[in-house]
């Protein structure tokens, strides 16, 4: 095997590859590369450009039950234009003295968010400096004077610096960045769908910083916390790799290094009702939450052996807390900014498994998941019944991505094909 590459990552057998990349034939003297990669065929409209040894894109939405075989090669996808800026950044050497975070939108959830990171130190979340940014000047300068103001009495493990900076800043700064901003929020009364009804203004103000983002060849990760969390999170791979014309240019955001964060605080809200009946100690072990941040999302009490009525107490409290915060005249903030977001970040960039939506089976869909470079999902051993109200919910929402046009309806032209 021919390798290519001095870095951390190098490229198998691909000269071509490595040409467009400037990367020469590994000198011998060096020590194996942490990352070995070989190219794979597949469709960067629906799947990961860059995936690690144990998630297997054809696999679809069955990755959610089943591993990859085994394998010690990554792959990726080489007639993708972007994915050279993303092998290039993969070979690089994670950040050593911890993260630099962004997160653009200090209102209540991001603000939420903001304070726990910020007041998490270093050593436990393993950032060293978040980046805020947010559309009213005062808010941001009254975010910056309020999270300077956390610190520790004579701590010896520091607390992340906090800085702002204008967008085109936060990507040339950030290793990941939070998207928390929005045009505004339903009120406290308004009923039925309150985030859906979020979505083109949010779009538009997601667009913004996709244009700054792809400006500088961003290739952090991208995590969408605003609502509608799983549409915008599709938005953000369908725009910024869309032309004038709507057609695929795979310039833009690699679809597994954006994910939405919203399901933590459903089920976190799912894990209070089982608290109060009694189970919350076997939930947390062995249930699961699947689905996006909004009325469809769903619960189990255990994936292997699910009992019907308390799995459907758990996605009763998981989608209904939202309107019961709502009718004690509040908007809910707290949960969500701790649960889907504080707690949720260090843990994912730590690479342990969280809940989140990734790109699974043509979507961004919420489950269990692990980062290693992109964020995908992580399989768990579940029953047929359980995997059959995962799938149906699952095709619902590809229907739903397929009517609001967040989807290429070309198929993408394989190399050599004549166009
Ligand atoms: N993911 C979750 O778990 C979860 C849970 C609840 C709510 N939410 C969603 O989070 C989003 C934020 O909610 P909120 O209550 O914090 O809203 P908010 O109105 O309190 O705050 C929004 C902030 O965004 C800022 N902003 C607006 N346009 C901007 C721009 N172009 N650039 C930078 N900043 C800009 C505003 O100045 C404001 O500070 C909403 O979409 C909400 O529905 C998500």
């Amino acid at each position: 095997m021919k390798l290519f590459g001095q870095g951390r990552a190098a490229l198998a057998d691909d000269p071509a590859t490595a040409g467009r990349l400037g990367w020469s034939l590994r000198r011998r003297s060096l020590p194996e590369p942490e990352v070995i990669l070989v190219p794979r065929s597949g469709d960067p409209h629906r799947e990961p450009w860059i995936a690690p040894p144990w998630f297997d894109p054809a696999l679809g939405l069955h990755a959610l039950r089943r591993k990859a075989g085994r394998r010690r090669t990554w792959s990726y996808l080489a007639e993708v234009p972007g994915v050279l800026r993303c092998l290039a950044r993969l070979a690089e050497p994670p950040p050593e003295k911890g993260w630099c975070i962004g997160v653009a939108g200090l209102g209540r959830v991001g603000g939420v968010a903001a304070t726990l990171l910020a007041a998490t130190p270093t050593g436990a979340s393993g950032i060293r400096e978040l980046v805020i940014h947010d559309a009213d000047a005062s808010n941001q300068e009254r975010w910056l004077l309020e999270l300077g103001s956390i610190a520790r009495w004579r701590g010896r493990s520091a607390c992340p610096v906090v800085r702002s900076a204008t967008t085109r800043e936060l990507f040339l700064r950030c290793d990941a960045f939070l998207f928390a901003a929005t045009d505004s929020v339903p009120p406290p009364e308004a009923r039925g769908e309150v985030r859906l009804v979020q979505f083109d203004p949010n779009r538009s103000i997601l667009n913004d910083f996709l244009v700054e983002a792809c400006a500088v060849d961003y290739a952090g990760l991208f995590l969408i916390v605003s609502d509608p969390v799983e549409w915008l999170a599709q938005a953000a791979f369908h725009d910024s790799n869309s032309d004038s014309s709507g057609c695929f240019t795979g310039s833009g955001l690699a679809p597994e290094r954006i994910a939405g964060l919203g399901l933590g605080v459903m089920w976190a809200r799912a894990l209070a009702a089982a608290r109060r009946d009694g189970i919350e100690a076997a939930v947390a072990r062995v249930g699961a939450a699947y689905g996006p941040h909004s009325t469809e999302v769903i619960m189990f009490d255990d994936l292997e052996n699910p009992n019907a009525v308390r799995s459907e107490r758990l996605t009763r409290a998981a989608r209904e807390c939202n309107f019961k915060v709502r009718d004690l005249g509040h908007l809910p903030y707290v949960g969500p900014g701790v649960s889907s977001v504080g707690l949720m970040v260090p843990s994912l960039l730590a690479g342990r498994e969280v809940l989140a939506s990734v790109l699974v089976g043509e979507i961004y869909f919420g489950a269990p998941a692990r980062m290693a470079w992109g964020i995908h999902p992580t399989a768990h051993r579940m029953t047929d019944g359980v995997w059959d109200t995962i799938a149906g919910l699952h095709e619902g929402l590809r229907s739903q991505a397929r009517s609001l046009e967040l989807q290429w309806t070309a198929p993408y032209p394989r190399r050599g094909a004549v166009s």
